[in-house]
């Protein structure tokens, strides 16, 4: 079955089509991903409606430029898959509008994918995926959550962040520190040329037990550092040093305890802040000393992409899901309310020919 997958739910237009035909990373037939950092940049976050309207201007040549580097007509797609929720809504009626049309028009299945779910199963699309059951960290701009997965569609929310995302907190930690948006990767970049142990930050609620995060700290705790320093270059540096090693270490921390919470040794990282390079070290370390593994999808399909939509949509989609034809977003959406993929039991991604 060969999915076209749509994302539009904040800044990055993304389209892909996955075959489930071709196993594996082979699956993933082309993707494309247009991102609008350069267009919110001068107002330092994203304007909801101006990236409505990017999405307008860009979706469609994105479109065809994957089909014409898949190689496929639009008559060989078999099914559509666009990011339903959460999201900014305006942004979400563009993908969902575009999707639910070309279904219509192709008279094939479509279905509305959620965001977060598309994130937690990008690591499946690489070679040789883990299997159920695992524990999932999902680390973006807007969520930071730790899930029980016993099988697609089973998640079980084991903790979150009770304030600011880990991709938030790296944002608004680069901005107190003058870093353009968005901030994130660059104080990534920053913190490798920075000298660790120089400025020390808390581990946030890592001093008591439980699996939920807190943030918000962080950021005020760089503020005071960097007001208080001679604000060189050489400072910045070894102060994201100091964030950065405080974010990872927290994650680790926590993600040790959920592994032992829910009794596994498989670890999926998705999500923006997945492609930390840090972070990916310290969990590969750290499921590698308890016997099992980490698994990451490649950076680029950490960030937002429509790679990681079609793959979910497929998935659901070749199990016989698809919805009427309605344009329908979730501006907000719990994902422990999404159907299973398979019964009780069944892990849910078994035969993938079509
Ligand atoms: O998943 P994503 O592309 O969008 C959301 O769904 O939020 O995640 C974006 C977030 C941003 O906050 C960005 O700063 C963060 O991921 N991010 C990183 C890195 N690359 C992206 N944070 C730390 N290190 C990185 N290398
Ligand atoms: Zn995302």
């Amino acid at each position: 079955m060969r999915v076209l997958g749509i994302e539009t739910s904040c800044d990055e237009t993304g389209v892909a089509v996955y075959d489930t035909a071709r196993p594996g990373s082979a699956g993933l037939r082309a993707h494309a991903v247009y991102s609008q950092i350069a267009l919110h940049a001068e107002y330092g976050g994203v304007v909801p409606e101006l990236a409505s309207r990017d999405h307008v201007r860009k979706l469609l040549p994105l479109i065809r430029q994957t089909l014409a580097e898949a190689g496929l007509g639009l008559d060989e797609i078999d099914g559509v898959a666009y990011t339903a929720g959460p999201g900014l809504a305006g942004a979400l009626l563009v993908g969902a509008g575009v999707a639910r049309s070309l279904a219509w028009a192709l008279q094939v299945p479509a279905l509305g994918v959620h965001h977060m779910e598309g994130h937690l199963l990008a690591p499946l699309m690489e070679d040789d995926p883990p299997q159920a059951p695992f524990v999932a960290l999902l680390v973006s701009g807007g969520h930071t959550q730790l899930v029980a997965v016993e099988a697609i569609g089973r998640y079980r929310l084991l903790g979150e962040t009770l304030d600011d995302a880990a991709g938030e907190a790296f944002d608004k930690t680069a901005k107190v520190m003058g870093l353009p948006y968005p901030g994130g990767p660059q104080l990534a970049a920053l913190a490798e040329s920075g000298h660790p142990g120089r400025y020390r930050f808390s581990r946030p609620m890592t001093d008591r037990p439980g699996l939920d995060f807190s943030f918000s700290g962080l950021k005020t705790q760089v503020l005071l550092a960097w007001r208080n320093s001679d604000q060189s270059d050489a400072t910045r540096a070894d102060i994201a040093r100091g964030f950065e090693d405080a974010v990872v270490d927290t994650l680790a921390i926590k993600c040790e305890r959920a592994l032992d919470a829910a009794g596994s040794n498989t670890l999926v990282v998705a999500g923006g802040v997945g492609a930390n390079k840090r972070l990916r070290a310290r969990l590969h370390e750290i499921a590698a000393k308890r016997g099992g593994r980490a698994c990451f999808p490649r950076p680029s399909l950490c960030t937002d992409n429509g790679a990681m939509i079609a793959f979910a949509g497929a998935l659901r989609l070749q199990a016989g899901q698809h919805e009427a034809a309605a344009i329908k977003v979730m501006p907000r959406w719990d994902m422990a309310t999404l159907p299973p993929l398979a019964a009780a039991g069944d892990w849910g991604l078994g035969n993938r020919e079509s």
